[in-house]
């Protein structure tokens, strides 16, 4: 995403200190041996993971360290066999299905099983067993998508994980629930950035928490890594074993505001003036190559190291990977995951000549490719049950910028999200209006919690004279991801200011925190659908008077939760925080 909540903007107004310079310059051997050695649990210590269930499967995903050598990224260990168990009870007396699949260097020693014929709205334990050890046990389950049965439905939704921001309390939080079906993880799993003049998080973690490798992510190596270093943190591996996840890419998988051709963060020849690879590099020395091998590897490596399926290719004329995929929750709701970076025209500034950039609406310019947006578009106005939701990567709604001198009058705010391709938005909000179905968009990004009424138009006059909303969009906080506050020099009054601001010039924004990192959890009923915010603290606090972040024993606590009742297409709230779940998958 861009300004001001930048990294660089960050970088402007923080102090780098020696000790991190010297970490930075950590070569790549050592930077292995540290992943390796954070592995210490052995032949498994990337943990275990499920992901993208439907009714009847699900699929598991591990990393396998065969020998010492075989570090992440390094090309390096044996083939080996790997063998693997699904079972209805945690003690495996009742084994259901087990199977043995082949590992090699050339997928980075990662294994991956969709288990088939399973019974949909049921519980399962899983292990992994090689040379002679034996995996921690996941415990995953299959959708509520049994036609005709309205089950219980609910997901944690969560985006903007970076590793160097902070610990990651959220998700030992998610890993305490047993109430989830499963998490749903909208982007930004990783950063790319690396420890030195780029580090992006609290100095104060320089030296305790760092990216490996040192540097920025940019190879076949680098992006391994890079994922090994992230499922080392135990509270990630924790929450990958407790529940199934759904995940989607943003921008940071690849690198800092990605299109289809290139993106902000990347350079085919090294200029130190815009950018920054290496400590001490002068120019021309760290050049990043050609984006799309660049953005090759970094889609080879997520697809290696993430619980997520093979994808589908898609045809002409937009030749690609097809990320975007539907789940089924019975009679209840679809949920469409979109892809928005693969092939989205290049951002354009907002303003241009004095005047707001009339290419923002340009119809030529796409967010998604038009088939997809046709295929989300289809499947919203088809759609026959209470709720449509959307994974979507960056906002959706309307985000005027807060005026001020120098502003223009329907000047947007970031033309990174919706906002920047506004024909595409327009189609959406669109059929969104056409359709019987409530659309429910479940968006990350913009590291702060927004519950969000869809107007059909964005008219601050109408709207305040009449609302209308043609559905809801709910935003989940980062999991560490600097915010409001951090990007306003640590102040939390002039993060208040700045989203209650945001609010007068968008009022179809009803919630907007910009202070608290956590997660967001979604209940579905056929009646209404409700998001509780959920925020990291340290001794009680969100963040008002310290940084929960570098605390490694801050805990969870409920913030806040909005609904949007089953017709209304509007939110509703604040409400009482959800309860337990209505009924209970099989074997829990
Ligand atoms: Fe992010």
């Amino acid at each position: 995403m861009t300004a001001p909540l930048t990294r660089r903007a960050v970088l402007q107004g923080g102090a780098i200190g020696a000790a991190v310079l010297a970490l930075g310059s950590l070569s790549t051997e050592q930077a292995r041996a540290a992943v390796a050695d954070q592995a210490r649990s052995g032949v498994f210590g990337f943990g275990v993971a499920s992901g993208d269930p439907t009714a009847t499967e699900v699929l598991l995903w591990t990393r396998v360290t065969p020998t010492p050598q075989a570090v992440p990224g390094s090309g390096l260990g044996p083939a080996s066999q790997v063998r693997w168990e699904v079972a209805a009870d945690p003690a495996f007396r009742r084994v259901v299905q087990r199977g043995t699949v082949r590992i090699d260097a050339a997928r980075d020693h990662t294994v991956k099983v969709v288990v088939p014929r399973l019974t949909p709205y049921t519980r399962y334990w899983y292990r992994f067993t090689c040379r002679g050890a034996t995996s921690p046990v996941g415990r995953t389950q299959t959708s509520p998508d049994e036609p005709g049965r309205t089950h219980a439905l609910r997901l944690a939704f969560v985006s903007c994980s970076n590793f160097t921001g902070g610990y990651f309390t959220a998700y030992r939080g998610l890993a305490a629930r047993d109430d989830l079906d499963a998490v749903l993880h909208l982007g930004d799993y990783l950063y790319e950035y690396g420890n030195a003049e780029d580090r992006y998080g609290p100095a104060e973690l320089a030296g305790t928490r760092d990216h490996q490798p040192a540097t920025e992510m940019v190879s076949l190596p680098d992006y391994r890594l890079r994922h090994a270093l992230y499922k080392t943190d135990p509270d990630l591996q924790a929450a990958h074993q407790q529940h199934p996840w759904i995940t989607i890419f943003d921008d940071h998988e690849v690198t800092n505001d990605a299109y289809a051709t290139g993106a902000e963060n990347h350079e085919a020849q090294d200029d130190p003036d815009t950018s920054y690879t290496g400590p001490g590099e002068p120019a021309g020395v760290r050049a990043e190559g050609d984006f799309l091998a660049r953005r090759a590897v970094a889609y080879q490596a997520y697809l290696e190291w993430m619980p997520i399926r093979e994808p589908g290719w898609q045809p002409a004329p937009h030749r690609g990977t097809q990320f975007f995929r539907r789940f089924s929750f019975g009679d209840l709701a679809d949920l469409s995951i979109v892809e928005t970076r693969q092939n989205r025209s290049q951002q354009v500034p907002t303003t241009v000549g004095g005047q707001v950039n009339p290419a923002l609406a340009d119809p030529g310019r796409h967010l998604p490719e038009p088939e997809q947006l046709r295929w989300l578009t289809d499947g919203i106005t088809r759609s026959r049950k209470p709720w449509h939701l959307v994974g979507n990567q960056t906002v959706l709604t309307r985000l005027f910028a807060v005026p001020r001198v120098g502003v223009l009058g329907g000047q947007v705010y970031n033309a990174d999200q919706w906002d920047g391709y506004q024909a595409d938005q327009a189609t959406l909000i669109a059929a969104m209006g056409r359709g019987g179905t409530d659309p429910v968009v479940l968006t990350g990004d913009i590291h702060s919690s927004w519950a969000n009424d869809l107007p059909p138009a964005f008219d601050v006059a109408r709207y305040t004279a009449a609302p209308s909303s043609v559905g809801v969009e709910f935003v989940c906080p980062s999991v560490t991801s600097n915010g409001f506050k951090e990007s306003l020099g640590n102040s939390a009054a002039a993060a208040v200011a700045a989203t209650t601001a945001f609010q007068a010039a968008n009022p179809w924004i009803r919630y907007l925190e910009g202070i608290g990192h956590g997660f967001a959890v979604l209940d579905v009923t056929p009646d209404r659908v409700q998001t509780d915010f959920w925020f990291i603290r340290s001794g009680g606090d969100k963040g008002l008077a310290v940084d929960p972040r570098v605390d490694p024993q801050a805990t969870v606590g409920f913030e806040s939760a909005w609904q949007s009742v089953r017709g209304s297409r509007r939110i509703s709230g604040p409400v009482a925080q959800l309860g337990p779940r209505s009924d209970r998958p099989r074997g829990a």
